[in-house]
């Protein structure tokens, strides 16, 4: 059917979910569907001929950024600057049912507690500059948080959340929105638009005004899991000096990373590529480290008097991106757009290429081993490569299905091991590891099905493999 019946369907449906949906949400889902419906069958393929490297306005070496040269002018930069964490993803990949913020990473102190205590510390250093910090949740994630920051009202740094958009769910079938059939609301009939909501949320929140009003000027977004995005005031200082509107952290690819966007210059201007957008025949390429050698940290640092000029123009449209899903059965699909296609709506926009460090993300059990390990130390809620680790590099580490949730990732390790000296570690099978235990070089435990391996307390495995069910 037509997009404008589609539409008059969304209009009934506005009326019906009136009291549910906010003005600015049933605008924002009308022109994501209204455009989804009318892009689906005539997608314009990006032309290969025209991506060309970016040019080094468009993505600065970050050693090459002057620093900041006194006190005076870092309390002058912070004092412009917000700080928000994309709020709204559940831990669900790794079994944990409340927001991934409130994962405990080291002994009892969460994403969260960390990233406060990281703002505090900046506040505590320059009294004057009050950097306050902004959640962005999703109506998954907005009453837990709420609980779990009640106990940061007495620190230093204010705390302010608002909830992204919420938009309904599509039939894969029908293309008809999931709340037109079903009498009642249900709660997996909804979901949050993905992080290029972020733009929309924020001005129709009214928080940019509030910021500016305070005499804030930028606004430092990142994943909450990356505890590597901390404030640096190297980049601020550089959007501030060149005035930049839009600046988005990439960092060195290696053969593991082929997820993340990478900049580009398309027909002279910068611009993301996404692995979706590349035709098949160049996925090979796309994806090799020696052509496209950066990728999108999801860090990223934009101007608020920008957000709100483009905000007002209403020419911000981002390319969706289509997450098919199973909900109760039935094939849905939930267009959502991300904080990276932004790039080029902004003027003087640009990349910088920032060291592995800023880009430490927990996806997975894998990745929190490596972070609740001896590999790092914090220091104010940051974390730092533990100097005696001999080599820039982390160790790759490779966690099977069995340790896939927290709770059994937990459960199977007496302590974390010391990985000080680790390049490798896989780990498949039926595995325990006892307390106290060290891994060095290349560690290999494979337990068969049927069967199960326990590494004792205190063992030292040294370019080890352990297979079958033996017990060292
Ligand atoms: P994503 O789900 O986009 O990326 O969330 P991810 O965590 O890298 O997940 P995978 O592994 O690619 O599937 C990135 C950040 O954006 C937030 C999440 O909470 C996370 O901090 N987010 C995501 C939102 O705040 N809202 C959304 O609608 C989606």
């Amino acid at each position: 059917s037509t997009v404008s019946e589609k539409l008059t369907v969304m209009n009934q449906m506005a009326a019906v979910e009136l009291e549910k949906m906010t003005d600015s949400e049933t605008a924002g889902f009308v022109e994501l569907y209204g455009r989804y419906m009318s892009e689906r069958s005539k997608k314009a393929e990006i032309k290969w001929d025209l991506i060309e490297q970016p040019s080094e306005n468009m993505l600065q070496r970050y050693d090459t950024l002057p620093k900041p040269a006194t006190d005076e002018e870092q309390a002058n930069l912070l004092s412009k600057l917000a700080v928000l964490k994309l709020n709204g993803g559940l831990g669900t990949s790794m079994g944990c049912k409340g927001p991934k913020s409130v994962i405990e990473v080291r002994d009892d102190t969460t994403f969260l507690d960390l990233i406060v205590q990281q703002i505090g510390q900046l506040n505590k250093s320059h009294p004057k500059a009050n950097v306050p910090l902004l959640l962005m949740n999703s109506f998954n994630t907005d009453s837990e948080t709420a609980k779990i920051i009640r106990k940061y009202q007495d620190t230093s740094v204010t705390i302010t959340t608002f909830q992204q958009s919420r938009y309904p769910r599509i039939v894969k079938e029908s293309l008809e929105p999931m709340p037109l059939t079903h009498e009642n609301y249900a709660h997996e009939d909804w979901y949050p638009p993905g992080h290029g909501d972020f733009f929309q949320s924020i001005y129709s929140s009214g928080l940019v005004d509030t910021l500016l009003a305070q005499g804030k000027e930028y606004i430092f977004v990142s994943n909450v899991d990356n505890l590597g995005a901390t404030v640096d005031l190297n980049i601020l200082k550089d959007l501030v000096d060149r005035q930049v509107e839009y600046c988005m952290e990439l960092t060195d690819k290696t053969r593991a990373d082929i997820k993340g966007g990478t900049i580009i210059s398309y027909d002279g201007k910068v611009s993301l590529l996404e692995v979706a957008q590349v035709p098949g025949k160049y996925i090979e390429e796309f994806k090799s480290v020696s052509k496209f050698k950066v990728f999108n940290t999801n860090n990223i640092w934009v101007s608020l008097r920008a957000i709100k000029r483009v905000m007002q123009s209403g020419e911000m449209k981002l390319d969706i991106i289509v997450n098919n899903k199973e909900v109760k059965g039935t094939k849905v699909i939930q267009l959502e757009t991300a904080i990276g296609a932004a790039i080029g709506y902004f003027n003087n926009a640009c990349g910088v290429n920032v060291p592995r460090s800023r880009f430490l993300p927990v996806k997975s059990t894998s990745d929190l081993m490596l972070i609740q390990s001896n590999m790092y130390n914090l220091k104010s809620g940051s974390l730092v490569m533990n100097p005696a680790r001999q080599f820039t590099t982390t160790p790759v580490i490779k966690l099977g299905k069995e340790f896939k949730k927290v709770a059994q990732y937990l459960e199977r390790l007496g302590s974390i091991p010391d990985i000080l000296e680790l390049d490798h570690l896989t780990v498949s099978g039926d595995v325990y590891f006892g307390a106290n235990t060290t891994l060095k070089g290349t560690v290999i435990v494979v337990a068969n099905p049927g069967n199960t391996i326990m590494i004792p307390d205190g063992s030292v495995l040294e370019n080890k493999v352990v297979l079958g069910s033996l017990h060292v």
